[in-house]
């Protein structure tokens, strides 16, 4: 997650803005703000969401409400929120998936990331792993490359949907291995564990927060992490590199929007409790514990962001154009 922060820090220095809005007094919120996550509840996303939502509501002194809101790989939700009133009373946290790697998979996206949403603030990076059911048979990443490369014929992938984390990451995992197994798409990585745990599908890739404890309680198999680092809530489960595929480098990230024109005033007070929320001693830990890297305070804010978003869009979409027809 290091090297993604750090490229949008360095775009932030170079657009030569200063850390952190000022935000001015206004006497928004007067009610609850609904919080749209594009994934079923329990997933990624959702539990990001509740964790950071709990402190925002605080600070903001209204419920911040989760509206789960599935499909199309969280495009649906994400086309909701870009419709929404620009008032500060409909967010959306998009990630990854719904912000950069869906405007090379849908080519009538009915929104563009980097243009029709106010970016908030990054909230956590989330390092991605390449996952096997208990009994898959491969025992570490370069037995699992061998393995589904011999049998893809009879492997299903689980995912959450043309467009979200796991689908892009294995989208890249696939076709670094020259492969395409049946892709099994579920409402969330919530589900998709479920069935994993359940052995109904093979294999999948996912964001840490998700399975952290799972791989911890030998329910699933964990082959590598797609960062640099080995991860220190999981320090067994070697990284891609150390696996011997350097190039499955993935890692997420989830961040909160605003439909564009919410004034700014309001997005500076949104990013002003999201920077409260990140500096919290308990969410912070919360958000560790489960795996997450959290931006650095300078690479946190609505520019960092935007930086993000668009060299997020840069990067995948030649890898995604590389890995050729996706249905
Ligand atoms: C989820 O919350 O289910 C995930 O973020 C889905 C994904 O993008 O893989």
């Amino acid at each position: 997650m290091a090297h993604v922060l750090s490229r949008a820090l360095a775009a932030v220095v170079a657009l030569g803005f200063a850390a952190g809005p000022a935000a001015a007094q206004t006497d928004y919120p007067r009610r609850p703000i609904t919080l749209i996550v594009p994934f079923a509840a329990g997933g990624p996303t959702d539990v990001i969401s509740r964790i950071v939502g709990e402190h925002l509501s605080r600070t903001l002194g209204q419920p911040v409400i989760i509206e789960n809101m599935v499909g199309a790989g969280g495009t649906t939700a994400s086309t909701r929120a870009a419709r929404a009133n620009p008032d500060g009373y409909t967010i959306e946290m998009g990630h990854m998936g719904t912000h950069a790697a869906s405007v090379a998979l849908y080519p009538n996206l009915a929104y563009k990331p980097d243009a029709d949403f106010a970016p908030i603030g990054l909230v956590a990076g989330t390092p991605v792993l390449i996952l096997g059911k208990k009994d898959f048979p491969p025992n570490d990443l370069k037995e699992f490359v061998t393995y589904v490369k011999a049998n893809v014929d009879k492997l299903n992938m689980a995912h959450a949907g043309v467009g979200s984390v796991s689908f892009t990451t294995c989208l890249l995992l696939n076709s670094i291995l020259g492969v395409k197994p049946t892709s099994i798409p579920f409402n969330g990585t919530g589900p998709a564990l479920t069935a994993l745990i359940a052995g109904q599908v093979d294999y999948m890739c996912d964001q840490i927060v998700n399975v952290v404890q799972q791989v911890q309680a030998g329910q699933i198999k964990a082959y590598a992490v797609g960062t640099a680092e080995r991860s220190p809530v999981l320090p067994n489960v070697p990284t891609s590199k150390e696996g011997g595929l350097p190039e499955f480098q993935a890692q997420a990230w989830n961040a909160l929007f605003a439909p564009k024109d919410t004034p700014q005033p309001i997005l500076d007070q949104l990013t002003d409790a999201l920077d409260k929320a990140l500096d919290d001693e308990q969410t912070r830990k919360r958000l560790l514990e489960l795996g997450s890297v959290l931006p650095a305070k300078a690479g946190r804010g609505q520019q960092a962001l935007a930086a993000l978003v668009k060299s997020e869009i840069a990067r995948w979409t030649p890898i995604i154009k590389a890995a050729g027809p996706t249905n």
